[in-house]
């Protein structure tokens, strides 16, 4: 049977989680969605997790996505949650309130990750950026496939003013700008990245990425190749299951006979140690 692993989303409106197939990174199970907390404290938050936890009766290890900087399971910024979280080992706390190992990491990142291994990126070397239009602008940067977290590309400054304030889908609702006026300030926001990273491909996320069709053709001035990302939806819940299974490589008990074709040939040896590392 395919390993799985549980991935939970914690996003603006709703933090969502589900266990994931991680051979191909599907859906396990249906997703269980439950509003966010407002204000979005860490003990409210971390007593909704626990609540998903329950929900799937999950016993192993999970990924956690967190919408800000996360070294080392502490969380180091909030742009758009409770600033309670800055400072906070957010990793621990939620092992706390969950009774689970957690893996906690940027939610751009984990859209990232999963977008990389089976959507818009897979296959895509050089320098590949992902940015989450949502809430926030979230970024994951990618070299040879390889992720450079913590990147918060959404913060750049556009006219003395944070990228994502002008320019992310929040934006676009509560200014109720045109699809044309939109893409004009994701235009000047993607020139502007583009000329400090170079990208060769940038993969656009988010909910509204659904929608692609009406704003990405009016993007201008950008070299980069830029493709609506394809998991969408359930990108942050995938990368958070896959950045646990990461953390937690599975024990190969690998039966004789496969130890011995190993030694002698090295392909079954090669793919069980494939294996051991998904
Ligand atoms: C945060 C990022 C996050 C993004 C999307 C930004 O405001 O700083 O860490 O990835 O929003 O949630």
């Amino acid at each position: 049977m395919a390993r799985e692993m549980l991935g939970i989303d914690i996003g603006g409106s709703g933090i969502k989680g589900a266990p994931v197939d991680l051979s191909d990174g599907s859906l396990a199970r249906e997703r269980f969605r439950v509003d966010t907390p407002h204000p979005s404290k860490p003990k409210a938050v971390a007593k909704v997790l626990a609540e998903v936890v329950d929900h799937f009766g999950w016993d192993g290890p999970v990924g956690v996505t967190y919408p800000g900087v996360v070294i080392d399971g502490v969380a180091l910024s909030a742009a758009n949650v409770s600033k309670q979280w800055i400072g906070l080992d957010a990793a621990s706390l939620i092992a706390d309130a969950t009774g689970r190992e957690i893996t906690l990491l940027n939610d751009a990142d984990a859209a990232g990750v999963a977008e990389m291994r089976l959507g818009a990126g897979r296959g895509r070397r050089g320098t590949v950026v992902l940015l989450t239009l949502g809430t926030g602008i979230g970024s994951a940067l990618f070299t040879d496939g390889v992720l450079v977290p913590n990147t918060e590309f959404g913060h750049i400054q556009i006219d003395g003013r944070d990228a994502e304030i002008r320019a992310s889908a929040k934006a676009r609702d509560e200014h109720d700008l045109s699809w044309e006026k939109w893409a004009r300030r994701l235009s000047e926001y993607m020139v502007q990245l583009e000329a400090l990273i170079s990208p060769s491909l940038i993969i656009v996320g988010g909910g509204v990425s659904r929608k692609s069709e009406h704003f990405l053709p009016l993007i201008e001035g950008v070299r980069a190749e830029i493709v609506p990302a394809r998991l969408v939806n359930n990108a942050g819940i995938v990368g958070a299951a896959m950045a646990a299974a990461a953390a937690h490589p599975v024990e190969t008990a690998e039966p004789a006979q496969i130890r011995a074709a190993g030694r002698a040939g090295g392909r079954q040896r090669a793919n069980g140690t494939a294996e051991a590392a998904r």
